[in-house]
């Protein structure tokens, strides 16, 4: 396989795209419009510049690199992709149409993977050419620096079309996870409650979101808080998820926190908007209550 296809030039898409041309993948990368596409090829240039500079890349690797990504105007390019990764918005009815379109050039030995973070890939496989050829490949945000592929196999995934992500997965040095298609599969079904107390905690007033946050970093030895890391990931998200925990399990134990719902209905969705748990306006977050 030599080549990948990428739809969608998010804060995903476009990691999955430098990262997968950094271990020697020609990408096609697709969006909404031809333009979007190439912005995002451009922010890419921006990024491996700043690897180059921290002497974390050579400038010749990220030339070439950058130089394997083709921004396309359309899904036609991607018929010569051994495999096609869609990393489009977290809505099914935009996925399931975008499988439709796509499917019509797909390679009879090409497989149709979704970066989706919940969404069962049992069911999205039913909007795709062959369910056989369809799988789950979760990155993590941010791609190029989390080592982790999460792979979900759906009811009717093939052994070879699992072999074929492990093959790519490999190549891009990430280690990989095999999970069955169940809600959230492994990282989002223990994630998500975690940061969804810890909405419920600051709801109940149980500490502040510096003292929740500095709890978990320094208690746990986490990375960044909970609050942090659910401003980071977008509280959109995060309710969308626990939401799909929730509706799909039937258990209230995944019912949101009601103050997540507020936030994401006031559309402070976190560092996308500049106003989640904390304020992005500045050169520092500040806390916001
Ligand atoms: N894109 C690319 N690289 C980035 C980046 C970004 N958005 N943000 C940070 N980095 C790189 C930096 O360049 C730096 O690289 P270097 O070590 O080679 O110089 C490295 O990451 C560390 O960055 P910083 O020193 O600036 O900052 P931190 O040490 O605070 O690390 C972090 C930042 C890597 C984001 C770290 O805080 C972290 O790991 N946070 C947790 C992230 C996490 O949990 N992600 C998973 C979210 S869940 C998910 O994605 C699933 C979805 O379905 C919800």
């Amino acid at each position: 396989m030599n080549s990948v296809g990428i739809i969608g030039a998010g804060q995903m898409g476009a990691g999955i795209a430098q990262v997968s041309a950094a271990a020697g993948y020609r990408v096609f990368l697709a969006d909404v419009s031809l333009e979007v596409a190439e912005k995002a090829k451009a922010d890419i240039g921006k990024r491996l510049s700043r690897l180059v500079e921290k002497e974390k890349m050579e400038a010749k690797a990220a030339e070439t690199a950058l130089g394997r990504i083709e921004p396309v105007g359309s899904f036609e390019p991607m018929a010569s992709a051994g495999l096609i990764i869609e990393a489009a918005t977290e809505r099914e009815e935009v996925k399931r149409t975008i499988f439709a379109e796509v499917g019509k050039v797909l390679g009879h030995k090409a497989v149709l993977a979704s970066n989706t973070s919940s969404i069962p890939i049992t069911r999205l496989a039913q909007a795709s050419p062959d369910p056989e050829r369809f799988i789950g490949v979760h990155f993590f945000n941010p791609v190029p620096v989390m080592d982790l592929i999460e792979v979900i196999k759906g009811l009717a995934t093939s052994t070879e079309t699992v072999e074929t992500v492990r093959g790519y997965g490999k190549a891009l040095g990430k280690q990989m996870v095999f999970a069955n298609d169940a809600p959230g599969f492994i990282v989002n079904r223990i994630l998500l409650p975690m940061l969804n107390e810890a909405c419920f905690a600051l709801g109940e007033g149980v500490a502040s979101i510096e003292d929740i946050d500095t709890a978990c970093r320094l208690g746990l030895n986490h990375p960044m808080g909970p609050l942090t890391l659910a401003d980071f990931i977008g509280l959109d998200t995060c309710l969308e998820i626990t939401r799909v925990l929730h509706e799909t399990t039937g258990d209230p134990k995944y019912r949101p926190a009601p103050l997540l719902v507020k936030y994401v209905e006031a559309g402070w969705y976190g560092r996308k908007s500049g106003r989640g748990f904390y304020d992005y306006s500045g050169d520092t977050p500040k806390p916001t209550r």
